[in-house]
């Protein structure tokens, strides 16, 4: 097993309400590495949230301070990311994700998603949805070659509870570590 200094990142990515943030809690607890919100760390930064982010600066100011922080702090090692689901908009972000740490892709059927998002108004993209499934379907056709070519693990959520979804990923890595 990788000495716990030299541990990469971990970084999850996916869609909304795919588990990155409950999965990379438990996660981060298990291998005592440090967990990493990008959107709580966004909010907390600029005293805003996602939602008048999105009003004031539009998408694009977000995408850009986003990445602006997701680079920053992927520079150091042993944390686990939960990431925005947009994440992997930007080919600098792809890189990162590619180079700075291990990433996993959770995924989970339009309706898990649906289902898991008690609240559509916290979410910009999703606000004026009146069909949540299928805003996410569209959403998740524009990203999924774009997810995949990131991840080095891919793990469907939808049957497994966020502590057995991080088993999962432990299981993986350590299979990984002793190879090494
Ligand atoms: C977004 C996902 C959200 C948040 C923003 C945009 C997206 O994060 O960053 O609303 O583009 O998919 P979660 O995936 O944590 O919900």
């Amino acid at each position: 097993m990788i000495a716990k200094s030299r541990r990469k990142n971990i970084f999850l990515i996916g869609m909304m309400g795919s588990g990155k943030t409950s999965v990379g809690r438990l996660l981060a607890g298990e291998l005592k590495m440090t967990f990493v919100d990008i959107d709580e760390t966004i909010e907390t930064v600029t005293e805003k949230s996602i939602s008048e982010i999105f009003k004031e600066y539009g998408e694009q100011g977000f995408r850009e301070l986003e990445g602006a922080f997701f680079r920053e702090k992927a520079g150091q090692n042993n944390q686990v990311f939960s990431t925005g689901g947009g994440i992997i908009l930007d080919e600098k972000n792809r890189e990162v994700l590619h180079h700075k740490g291990f990433t996993v892709l959770l995924k989970a059927s339009p309706d898990s998603l649906a289902k898991r998002i008690r609240n559509p108004a916290t979410r910009p993209l999703l606000y004026s949805s009146h069909d949540l499934q299928g805003r996410l379907t569209q959403i998740w056709n524009k990203r999924q070659k774009l997810y995949e070519s990131v991840a080095r693990l891919s793990i469907a959520t939808d049957d497994l509870a966020p502590g057995e979804a991080a088993e999962r990923i432990i299981d993986y890595i350590r299979d990984i570590d002793e190879d090494n």
